[in-house]
């Protein structure tokens, strides 16, 4: 197990029974500004309604829930993208055995769909151990630095991974729900930010499972360099055959770095994939497959 290798020096409990902090905010603001030890937030069982915030001068910060089915973190901001349920933005965060929710289009919920986001990451060096990431439209907005995301669960249905991030996802499930939408529409999991050739940026889903209902493609170009890889993961039938779509990069597509390697699966099969995919060996592929595309130096 790769989770947490250094020292918590304090813990905080928050639990909705009272007898300690009541609420993730309260806990988070307890903690002092630049702090340079790491502090644990234990997250007791409960469905937590807050719309919660990491500020930038605030690192070392560890939220542990009790488990990622018994401590949920519920908000419904669709605003705008900003107005998520989790919203991360200090370097050096950890996150595990929590569920981040954006209930507004999520369940039976019959609003009008918005992009609702259930996790906004920024900061550098933040990772995620058996966590769930629950919306509908950009449910998770990778937004910039580097990310690691373990065993965890990400749902939804139209861009629901996007961003500037340069992460890894190990063993994450990619959790399809186009159906929400409605019939005919196909969705897309990713639209990476990529946008200048020299940025580092990109997203690596290693050894993961894509599954769900409905129809998606892999993902579409929110940046014109846009960079996304998919390393042995395996694909149900939700992934349409042509995979890849060029959005705003048609005639660009040589920019756009979308591969897939090893991978298995009904919707793997690449006989039906769109011309301008690249077709990268595993070997070149392989600083970007390696965990150190986005840790040199040991901090996971
Ligand atoms: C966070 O890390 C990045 C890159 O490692 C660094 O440039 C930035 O100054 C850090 N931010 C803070 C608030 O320390
Ligand atoms: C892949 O798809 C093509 C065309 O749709 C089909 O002919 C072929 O049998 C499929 N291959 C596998 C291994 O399923």
């Amino acid at each position: 197990n790769s989770t947490l290798k250094y020292i918590i020096e304090q813990t905080i409990v928050v639990d909705q029974s009272g007898s300690h902090f009541w609420s993730i905010q309260a806990a988070i603001d307890a903690v002092p500004k630049d702090n340079l030890r790491w502090v644990c937030i234990e997250i007791r069982r409960g469905i937590y309604r807050e719309q919660i915030r990491i500020p930038r001068e605030k690192p070392y910060i560890f939220l542990k829930g009790e488990s990622r089915l018994k401590t949920v973190i519920a908000w419904d901001g669709h605003d705008s993208i900003q107005s998520a349920t989790f919203i991360s933005e200090a370097n050096d965060t950890r996150a595990k055995g929590l569920t981040f929710l954006n209930s507004y289009n999520y369940g039976p919920s019959r609003n009008q769909i918005y992009p609702a986001v259930a996790a906004k990451i920024d900061g550098d060096r933040v990772a995620f151990y058996n966590c769930r990431f629950l919306g509908l439209q950009d449910t998770l907005w990778d937004v910039r630095g580097r990310h690691y995301f373990h065993r965890c669960t990400i749902e939804g249905a139209v861009d629901f991974i996007f961003g500037s991030g340069q992460s890894i996802y190990e063993g994450c499930t990619i959790s399809v729900n186009v159906d929400a939408i409605g019939p005919g529409y196909v969705g897309y999991i990713t639209a990476q930010g990529r946008s200048y050739p020299y940025e580092s940026n990109g997203f690596v889903f290693k050894n993961c499972n894509i599954d769900g209902k409905g129809k998606v493609y892999l993902g579409r170009p929110w940046g014109i360099y846009s960079r996304v890889i998919f390393y042995k993961t395996l694909m149900s039938d939700v992934v349409v055959p042509q995979g890849w779509d060029s959005w705003r990069s048609q005639g660009q597509e040589y920019k756009l770095m979308f591969s897939e390697i090893d991978c298995r699966g009904m919707g793997a099969n690449t006989t039906g994939r769109v011309g301008w995919v690249n077709k990268h060996s595993s070997k070149n592929l392989q600083p970007f497959i390696d965990l150190s595309y986005i840790d040199k130096e040991g901090w996971l």
